[in-house]
């Protein structure tokens, strides 16, 4: 991370999170714009999503919809933050297809949209933080990853789970750029994985996942930094080894395979121990775990997280 340092979004970047709440006003000031919803894109890319609501929640001011799909990092469409916005709104999202395979009695292919009916989409709350010291709040909709590995029936081998994203430089031109051995590849342990609040974000808001953000579905581990959520998934697979992920081939130094947010653990270059949230002007402090320890300290009992960072 950090090839280019970008400069932080000014409060002009930033509208009225009171937006949210006021939805139903918004909706339609956004339609006589010709736009749909918060996250200001055109109907063809975003649409509503029947969301039910669930006990994960920050009580936590959510991050202005515009800087959520505003300031990213997917390399695949540039390393500026502003980048994706720009150059994603092209990608294809359907069809699209998710391959979910390996060490289970089931491998199979699902359909998006199929997936999509076949789980209750839930909103998430959660505390996003990037391994480059911002963070945001947000609300994510998905279903819980472990939801859809108990389908496939992991088989006692599994250990690890690989995440596989869409390689297609056709559409993304930062692969033409080769700083990232394509495709981008995450990973986590199969606890991790099946833990109730790693999730399969297919959208934001309360609508479909804008581009930039990673459509049509992608990984939310929120303990863990921003970069553990591969973007754009085409293949989950059930392994027995710890999976190669692209950030520690890049740099294994800098960037580790479990990379859980841990304030004590600072990265080579800066201070992991405070963070900037995104529209607001003070840092806070960085939570171990990014706040979620009680739910998920547990699985790193008798480890130590200065070595397995
Ligand atoms: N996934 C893919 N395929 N390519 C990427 O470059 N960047 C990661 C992660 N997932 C990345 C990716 C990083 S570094 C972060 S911090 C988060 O996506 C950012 O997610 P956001 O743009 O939705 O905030």
């Amino acid at each position: 991370m950090l090839i280019r340092q970008t400069p932080d979004l000014t409060e002009n970047d930033v509208t009225d999170k009171g937006l949210y709440y006021g939805r139903r006003t918004f909706m339609t000031a956004a339609a006589a714009l010709g736009s749909t919803g918060l996250l200001g894109l055109d109907a063809a890319q975003a649409a509503p999503l029947a969301t039910v609501k669930s006990p994960y929640k920050v009580d936590e001011e959510l991050t202005d919809p515009k800087a959520i799909a505003g300031y990213n990092n997917f390399y695949e469409f540039g390393t500026d933050k502003s980048d994706p916005a720009r150059y994603a709104r092209s990608l294809k999202t359907r069809p699209w297809t998710l391959v979910v395979d390996g060490l289970c009695a089931k491998p199979q292919r699902f359909d998006i949209d199929a997936l999509m009916k076949r789980f209750p989409i839930e909103e998430r709350i959660y505390r996003h933080r990037c391994v480059e010291a911002w963070s945001m709040v947000v609300p994510w909709n998905g279903f819980p990853l472990a939801s859809l590995l108990k389908v496939v029936e992991p088989t006692s081998a599994a250990k690890f789970v690989s995440f596989t994203t869409l390689v297609d430089p056709a559409q993304m031109p930062g692969q033409k750029d080769d700083f990232i051995k394509w495709p981008y590849r995450e990973g986590l342990r199969l606890d991790e994985a099946m833990h109730p609040l790693t999730l399969l974000a297919v959208g934001i808001y309360g609508e479909t996942i804008p581009n930039q953000n990673g459509a049509p579905i992608r990984l939310v581990a929120p303990w863990k930094y921003g970069f553990k959520g591969g973007k754009s998934l085409v293949k989950i697979s059930l392994v027995d080894k710890q999976p190669q992920t692209s950030w520690n081939m890049i740099n294994g130094r800098e960037y580790g395979f479990y990379s859980n947010v841990n304030p004590e653990v600072d990265h080579p270059r800066w201070s992991q121990a405070t963070e900037r949230r995104i529209g607001e002007f003070a840092r806070r402090k960085t939570l171990p775990f990014n706040g979620y320890g009680p739910q998920v300290a547990s699985m790193y009992s008798g480890m130590d997280l200065r070595k397995f960072y």
